[in-house]
């Protein structure tokens, strides 16, 4: 299992925090907010992750993460950070398409840098048998997230930013693929906001059969505004605190 961490983003609403650089280098409490994906998935034994970001931070990202020396696996080696330019926010499965051949025949788990989730996904990681598995969590305001459709206990249908949303289950921004996700994005168009969207692959995994939804039943952080990431940081700390 490989991982892909999509950094990129211009960060409007968290301005001017993000004038100087990228959201996913803010402060989350005591770390950078990439920090947070990569020890999960470290946590989860995903040892190899490509970052994907802009060209305009790419060498922050490099600065901060290296080649990935200062995560650790339990048998002491190092995790290995490589990286990926996405030259256009043209979407999240283009910005999973650039990792195309470093995932290669591989599995992997897309990762979108500004979710930040307390549950362990780890057995759904290590367990994870093919097909396409998706993170849901109830929430007050759907219309902003991909919605899952629901019938008889089964997804049976994404809907992405829906104006009148079947559910309130929103879809958050950790998905595990089987290597067939790259064949899905075939032929695939962009959506009306201009980007390629994650919704539509997933909705193939849909019509397959093979999606298994899985819902969250901690902490979810989608750290796309001033408030959500201030909210995020406090959370931390209590956890923090609670943990000396
Ligand atoms: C993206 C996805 C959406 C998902 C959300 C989770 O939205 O397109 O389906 O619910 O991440 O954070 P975006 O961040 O591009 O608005």
């Amino acid at each position: 299992m490989k991982a892909v961490i999509l950094a990129g983003g211009t960060g409007t609403r968290l301005r001017p925090l993000t004038l100087p650089t990228n959201k996913h280098l803010l402060p989350l409490y005591d770390k950078p907010v990439i920090h947070h994906a990569i020890e999960k998935l470290v946590g989860a034994g995903v040892y190899k992750i490509m970052v994907v970001t802009s060209p305009h931070h790419i060498d922050s990202f490099v600065k901060l993460l290296g080649s990935g020396q200062d995560f650790k696996r339990p048998d002491g080696k190092q995790v290995q950070i490589v990286y990926g330019i996405q030259n256009e926010p043209n979407g999240i499965a283009f910005g999973l398409h650039i990792a195309k051949d470093y995932v290669d025949d591989d599995n992997c788990v897309l990762w979108l840098g500004d979710n930040i989730i307390e549950d362990d996904i780890a057995p759904h990681i290590r367990g994870f048998k093919g097909g396409a598995t998706v993170f849901l969590q109830k929430v007050k305001d759907p219309e902003r997230f991909g919605v899952a459709s629901i019938k008889n206990g089964k997804v049976v249908g994404i809907q992405e930013k829906p104006k009148k949303p079947t559910s309130n289950l929103a879809v958050i921004g950790v998905y595990v693929f089987d290597n067939t996700v790259f064949k899905k994005m075939v032929g695939k168009k962009k959506s009306s906001r201009g980007e390629y969207e994650i919704t539509d692959v997933n909705n193939e995994y849909v019509k397959e059969g093979t999606l298994r939804a899985v819902m969250l039943k901690k902490k979810w952080f989608d750290i796309g505004t001033i408030d959500s990431l201030h909210e995020a940081s406090m959370h931390m700390r209590k956890k923090s605190k609670h943990k000396k």
